[in-house]
């Protein structure tokens, strides 16, 4: 034995590395379920590793600033340079290539609108909300002005940590925002004083019974008990995955996500893709005003547009029977995910302006385009970006990655592995920790400000004093020559319905304002 010891003690250093890759290689010849390491001993693993740091090293040192899908070094900057209060200016003219087809130019007056000293932005440069009142045209007990046009879309606490949905609260407090619970229920996390749209799916989290079906008691408790939610939204579908259930893996369902969803602790859920409280479209209208009639808040549907039967049907059972939604969120297939199939994410749905578009023209041609509050998300997030949606008709703008962004998400694109490293899309307790909530909850409340003061400006520059004056004609798109590029109006078909406003001031004196302006609880 002394001898082997002995023995062994006395082979140097590089004979063990030999002896190491020796066994390496040999495991690789011997194992079957990886060809190139098999074919290519040792040497196979470098592929493996540079396979998994490609993504990195593109990111920080070869995609130019344009690049990146879905956003972009520059739309990143800019969010993370807004949220700090930062320099988020550029230098030397734009780098993009303006004369690209599909580019988009904003039509500037000759002598941009002013604001007068008495004006409302004189005073608050951020004071943008929305020209409609949710819930007045179906006279519900509560309506609801949003007083922010930008807010924070559908994400759960599930799908992002809790350390993020306090963030986006507190900053939507801040803004005077309103904050979408996602589908997983109401959170003490969102509950710290925001204006909260309540969402809901298939999986009927927060308000389901024990077997998995719509509890309307429990909606109304939840409404009675929570005087800041605002509005209840009906998930019909989501741009990146519609007609896709979910999977809540019981692992991922501790005590507390467990008492928030109302589902039983450690055991797998389904969000099924139909909703067992109705499966017709007049089964739909009635749920909804079920809903609205129970809880005196204004309802409305979320969802991804494809085909156009079923919406047909709707209008016209809103025409026949002046009942219905109050407002519809469209989603574009652009939409993020907190995780989806790549078939679906890129092929299912169509992108936002073509599903807006579509929606929008068939709601005027049933005269009912005045009477909804038009919602908009997918890569909506930027002014630029919302001046055209607000030409086609939008009325408020929905973010869901740009917020999360603002709170120091990186565009890692791992939410479906909860390895999120900066904590935002994460369950890890470890990982989430380097959330700093106070400091987070500034940057976001600071990129809905900021994103406000740069909108109006150009609201401005093309001569308007709310963005709900924005027409297609103030929006050209580019289709390779400036004789050939066309108004928004030409492109997709429709005019948009002007929008009554009576001045900025007149929102600011409404009772059903929200926010930070709020008249009455
Ligand atoms: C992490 C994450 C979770 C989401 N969860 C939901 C959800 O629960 N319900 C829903 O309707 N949409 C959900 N969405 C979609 C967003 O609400 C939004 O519609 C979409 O991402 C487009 O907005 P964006 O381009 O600003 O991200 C989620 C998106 C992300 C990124």
């Amino acid at each position: 034995m002394d001898t082997f010891f002995n023995f062994i003690s006395h082979i140097t250093w590089w004979i063990w590395i030999i002896i190491g890759l020796a066994l390496v290689a040999l495991r690789d010849i011997i194992q079957r379920r990886h060809s190139i390491s098999h074919n290519y001993p040792i040497v196979g693993h470098f592929r493996y590793l540079l396979e998994s740091i490609g993504p990195e090293i593109r990111q920080y040192f070869v995609a130019n600033n344009r690049e990146e899908l879905p956003f972009n070094r520059i739309e990143r900057g800019w969010i993370y340079a807004s949220a700090k209060s930062e320099n988020n200016y550029e230098g030397f003219g734009t780098d993009r290539d303006i004369y690209a087809h599909q580019h988009i130019f904003i039509n500037n007056a000759m002598i941009p609108y002013k604001v007068e000293d008495d004006h409302v932005n004189a005073q608050d440069r951020y004071f943008l909300p929305c020209a409609k009142v949710i819930g007045a045209h179906n006279k519900r007990r509560r309506p609801f002005r949003p007083a922010s046009v930008i807010n924070v879309s559908a994400m759960s606490f599930g799908s992002l940590s809790a350390r993020a949905i306090d963030s986006l609260n507190k900053g939507c407090k801040i803004a005077g925002a309103y904050h979408n619970t996602g589908e997983g229920g109401l959170s003490p996390y969102h509950s710290n004083g925001s204006d909260v749209i309540f969402h809901f799916g298939t999986g009927y989290f927060g308000v389901r019974t024990e077997d998995g079906n719509f509890s309307m008691e429990k909606m109304k408790k939840l409404v009675e008990d929570n005087p800041f939610v605002r509005a209840i939204e009906l998930k019909l579908s989501q741009g990146a995955k519609p007609g896709k259930g979910g999977v809540l893996p019981g692992e991922k369902i501790n005590k507390e996500i467990a008492e928030i969803r109302g589902v039983e602790i450690g055991k797998t859920v389904l969000s099924p893709p139909n909703h067992k409280a109705f499966s017709t479209i007049p089964e739909m209208v009635d749920f909804i005003e079920a809903i609205a009639e129970e809880t005196g808040l204004p309802v409305g549907i979320k969802a991804a547009i494809g085909k156009l039967e079923q919406w047909e049907e709707l209008t016209d059972i809103m025409k026949n029977t002046g009942r219905g939604p109050d407002f519809i969120t469209v989603d574009g297939g652009e939409g993020g995910t907190g995780a989806a199939p790549p078939s679906f994410a890129d092929h299912v749905s169509l992108p936002w302006v073509y599903g807006f578009g579509d929606l929008y023209k068939l709601f005027q041609k049933k005269e009912l385009e005045k009477q909804i509050v038009f919602i908009g998300s997918g890569k909506l997030g930027f002014p630029g970006k919302a001046a055209m949606a607000f030409s086609m008709g939008v009325d408020i703008i929905n973010v869901a990655r740009e917020a999360m962004m603002s709170i120091g998400c990186i565009q890692a694109k791992v939410c479906h592995t909860n390895r999120c490293p900066s904590g935002v899309a994460t369950q890890s307790e470890w990982l989430q920790r380097g959330i700093d909530v106070p400091l987070k909850s500034e940057r976001a409340g600071q990129y809905f400000k900021t994103f406000r003061k740069e909108f109006l400006e150009i609201t401005h520059a093309v001569g308007h004093e709310h963005p709900c004056q924005f027409k297609m004609s103030d929006i050209e798109l580019n289709v390779h020559d400036h004789n050939l590029s066309s108004e928004l109006s030409l492109t997709y078909q429709y005019k948009k319905t002007p929008v009554p406003f009576n001045g900025m001031q007149s929102l600011k004196d409404c009772e059903y304002l929200g926010g930070n302006n709020r008249k009455h609880k």
